[in-house]
Formats: C-alpha cells, sequence, structure tokens
C-alpha cells in the first residue's frame, strides 16, 4: 500500500482542517494511506504522529487551528535535520510528504525536495503573501474578522470624537490591511509596500476635521515602518523572522498622532484574534480544493509541485518559483483604496 505524510507548519490558519480532510478523502480513495506528522516539522524529525483515517477526519473542515499541531522548527538549522527526515520517511515507509505551510514551511519543503525527498506544498498563511497563488486560505476569515473588528470600532471612535490606530497581522505585505481597511471604510491605511510620513497620516485626519469629521480610524499592517524605526535589533524566531509584536506599530502611531493633532487616540492591536476559529466558507471551500488537489498530484507521482488558485482553477505550481517571489499588494489596489484615504 502507498503511504505518505503531511504536516501543518509555521503559524496556524482557518482552513488547515478542510487541506487535512480533502487530502486525506481524496488518498483514501485511492487506498494511499496518510500519516499526519504532530507539530509541522518537529513531527517529520521524531516520527510522532498517527495514521488518519476519513472517519477521524470527515466532520474537522469547520474547526479553525490545525488537529495536526504546528511548530515553527526550521529543519535546516537542526543538526542533521534533513537527514533525519529521509529516517523517517524511510521509517514509516512514506513516499512523500504533503507540506502546508507559509514561505518558511515550504522552503524547508523546497530545500528536502532538492535532496530528492519528495514533497509537495500546499499555501497557507492568513499573511496572502504567497506568489504564484492568488489567494491563500486563511486570508478570506482573517479579513473578514478584522473588517467586523473596524466596523465596530467606528462606532466607539465616533462616539467619543477619537482617532482608533487598528494594528493588524501582516508582517511583509499588506493585504490584510489594504482588504480589510477598505472593505469596513478605513480612514487611512498603513502598508509596508507603501512607506508614508507621519506628517502625511496626519494631514488626512487634520483634513477631516476640517471637513466636520472630528473621528479618524487607522488601519495599519504590523510590518509597516514610520521613518527613522529601528528594526533590525528586534528579537528573531527560527525562520529570522522579527517579533513583530514587540515593535508596537499601532502604539508608536497613536503616540505621535495624538501629540500631533491634540486628538484622543486610542490604539488597538488585533493580533492572534485574527487567526482563530472557525474558517469562512470561502477558506472551507479553497482548503478543501487544495487538499483535494494535492493528493491528485500524490496519486500522479507529480512531487515538487505547489498546489495554486488561478483564476477559479486550482493548478500544480513549481515549489521553487513559488517560494522564492513574495507576493506584495499592487499599485492599483493600493490607489484604488487611497481615494477612500480621507
Ligand atoms: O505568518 C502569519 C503570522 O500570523 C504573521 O502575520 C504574524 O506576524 C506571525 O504569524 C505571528 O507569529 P507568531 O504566531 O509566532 O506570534
Amino acid at each position: 500500500m502507498r503511504r505518505i505524510g503531511i504536516l501543518t507548519g509555521g503559524g496556524d490558519c482557518p482552513g488547515l482542517n478542510a487541506v487535512i480532510r480533502g487530502v486525506v478523502q481524496k488518498c483514501s480513495m485511492h487506498e494511499i494511506e496518510v500519516f499526519g506528522f504532530k507539530k509541522g516539522w518537529m513531527g517529520a524529525l521524531t516520527g510522532e504522529g498517527e495514521t488518519l483515517s476519513y472517519e477521524e477526519v470527515e466532520d474537522i473542515h469547520t474547526l479553525g487551528g490545525t488537529i495536526l499541531g504546528s511548530s515553527r522548527t526550521n529543519i535546516m538549522k537542526v543538526e542533521n535535520g534533513p537527514e533525519k527526515v529521509k529516517e523517517t520517511m524511510k521509517r514509516l515507509d512514506l513516499e512523500g510528504i504533503v507540506a502546508v505551510g507559509g514561505d518558511d514551511t515550504l522552503g524547508v519543503a523546497n530545500k528536502l525536495q532538492k535532496m530528492g525527498m519528495n514533497m509537495i506544498g500546499v499555501p497557507k498563511t492568513i499573511d496572502n503573501d504567497l506568489s504564484s497563488t492568488d489567494y491563500t486560505f486563511g486570508f478570506d476569515t482573517a479579513s473578514n474578522i478584522v473588517a467586523e473588528a473596524i466596523d465596530r470600532l467606528h462606532t466607539t471612535a465616533k462616539s467619543h470624537s477619537r482617532c482608533i490606530v487598528v494594528e493588524v497581522m501582516g508582517r511583509h505585505t499588506g493585504w490584510i490591511a489594504i482588504n480589510a481597511g477598505m472593505a469596513s471604510g478605513a480612514h487611512e491605511i498603513l502598508i509596508p509596500e507603501f512607506p508614508k510620513t507621519i506628517d502625511e497620516v496626519v494631514g488626512v485626519i487634520e483634513d477631516r476635521r476640517r471637513r466636520g469629521k472630528d473621528y479618524s480610524i487607522v488601519c495599519v499592517a504590523e510590518g509597516f515602518e514610520l521613518e527613522g524605526m529601528d528594526i533590525n535589533s528586534m528579537e528573531k524566531d527560527a525562520f529570522g523572522n522579527k517579533r513583530l509584536e514587540k515593535k508596537e506599530i499601532g502604539h508608536t502611531l497613536a503616540k505621535l498622532i495624538e501629540e500631533k493633532t491634540g486628538m484622543e487616540t486610542r490604539a488597538v492591536v488585533l493580533g492572534h484574534l485574527q487567526r482563530g476559529g472557525s474558517p469562512s466558507a470561502f477558506d472551507r471551500v479553497l482548503g478543501t480544493k487544495m487538499g483535494v488537489k494535492a493528493a491528485e498530484l500524490v496519486v500522479e507521482n507529480r512531487y515538487g509541485n505547489m498546489v495554486a488558485l488561478q483564476g477559479t482553477n486550482i493548478v500544480p505550481v513549481d515549489l521553487e518559483k513559488a517560494v522564492t517571489v513574495q507576493k506584495k499588494v499592487d499599485e492599483e489596489f493600493y490607489r484604488f483604496a487611497s481615494y477612500f484615504f480621507r
């Protein structure tokens, strides 16, 4: 009987369980057993996990998080990491691994593929910053959570004539900020791709005041940098990513806005709320389709690919290409959004 492994790595994200269910169901139709590794690449090092039956996973697609657990283990930083994964695969009789993750997890999968291990990637991140795919699952749910939060912040900001700065996730790119900010009518959206000075931000708030609007909502991505901010010395995770929540861009901005405008200002950091809970219908469907497609690639022995959404189709793309380029918010999206920065 053929056997494969599956793991979920990096930050968890709504829709992961739908992928697991999709892979297990499609593989079971071809008599391929699926072994679920615990805690991402950590499980592939130790072999911790269990074989998954469809009965066990049939209703998990509605659940947030991942039934397999996750970690930010970087195989490449573990002594003999790749060799250990190879040994685990041999011991468990696995012909390949379906790795579900963002740029870090898939970057490792790509390196292992180049070392001769069979890998298939499934792109996951609420940040939506993986290239080759139009959307990553988790992004829609996170956008909905943020949009709802900003809708609520509008009413309290208006009642108190305050400025509220909402800090959202997005360490390299501003997809959540621009998408949810546009959906909920934020008056200013600040993202890493399009830098602005504090005076430009203050200008928008003061212009609103002149028009009789004495409250403002500023939506900022955690990766946005104000000129002169030194973040190079910040604490980093195993993949070298800066711990951006420690930068506190939301609080920094709120303080500066209050100082410069005299307007009472508060900061709200949405943090991990954005990743928690049940996936939206869109993410359940996207996760399911990607899981099924990943299993189809296993059936056809087409390792070395990542599944991707292009238009309305789920297609295989070269894993190497998919992990080397980051998908940034495009100029047109930002321009359209900016017509409402007022
Ligand atoms: O990778 C997704 C993400 O949610 C980023 O937006 C955020 O910066 C990071 O994970 C937070 O990581 P952690 O869960 O390790 O605090």
